[in-house]
């Protein structure tokens, strides 16, 4: 398997890495932009119904824009960890701390996932306040958590670069 992976890799580095880094560019720039864009801008809405019924349809499209891309961040990963043959290099821990940042930023996006599916139930029976307190950590504690692990994670892809 390892020697198949390796040669795959070789066949094809530059579209496995682009497949890598334009998968970590839509999901990590998608939410910055919804975050620090299309949130503060749908606060100017007064209509209580109107603003949270919007925010859940565009949060929902970045959903599932991103879910494919997390997956092939993933396979991309491990096609780049195997390939580049770096269980011998001295970075080695980098790749199981990128491994690590993966796994959170999944976990936390399948939770808001959830929690917005959840939202969006209680908004259609009519029950705002509940709908909205479904969703109230995901813009001032959980996207700006995956977007902080996001940057780490492309920050330690400059350092492996290369390898
Ligand atoms: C799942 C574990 C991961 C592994 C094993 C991994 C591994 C790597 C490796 C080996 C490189 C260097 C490629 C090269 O030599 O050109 C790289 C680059 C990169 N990674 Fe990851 N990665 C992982 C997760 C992530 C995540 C979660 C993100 C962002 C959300 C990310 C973003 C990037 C970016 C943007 C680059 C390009 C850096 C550059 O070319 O300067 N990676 N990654």
């Amino acid at each position: 398997m390892r020697e198949w992976i390796t040669t795959f890799f070789t066949d094809h580095t530059t579209i496995i890495v682009f497949l890598h880094i334009i998968s970590a560019v839509i999901w990590v720039g998608g939410m910055i932009a919804i975050r620090i864009a299309v949130h503060p801008s749908l606060q100017s809405i007064d209509e209580p119904k109107i603003k949270l019924g919007k925010t859940l349809q565009i949060v929902d499209r970045l959903f599932h824009l991103v879910i494919p891309f997390i997956t092939i961040l993933i396979l991309t990963a491990i096609l780049m960890a195997v390939g580049l043959g770096l269980k011998h290099s001295p970075l080695y821990p980098i790749v199981h701390v990128k491994e690590g940042i993966w796994t959170v930023m999944t976990l936390n996006f399948i939770y808001m996932y959830i929690k917005r599916r959840r939202a969006q139930k209680l908004f259609n029976q009519g029950e705002l306040a509940q709908a909205k307190a479904q969703v109230t950590k995901l813009p001032n504690l959980l996207l700006p958590i995956n977007i902080v692990l996001g940057i780490v994670a492309i920050y330690l892809g400059v350092v492996l670069r290369g390898m």
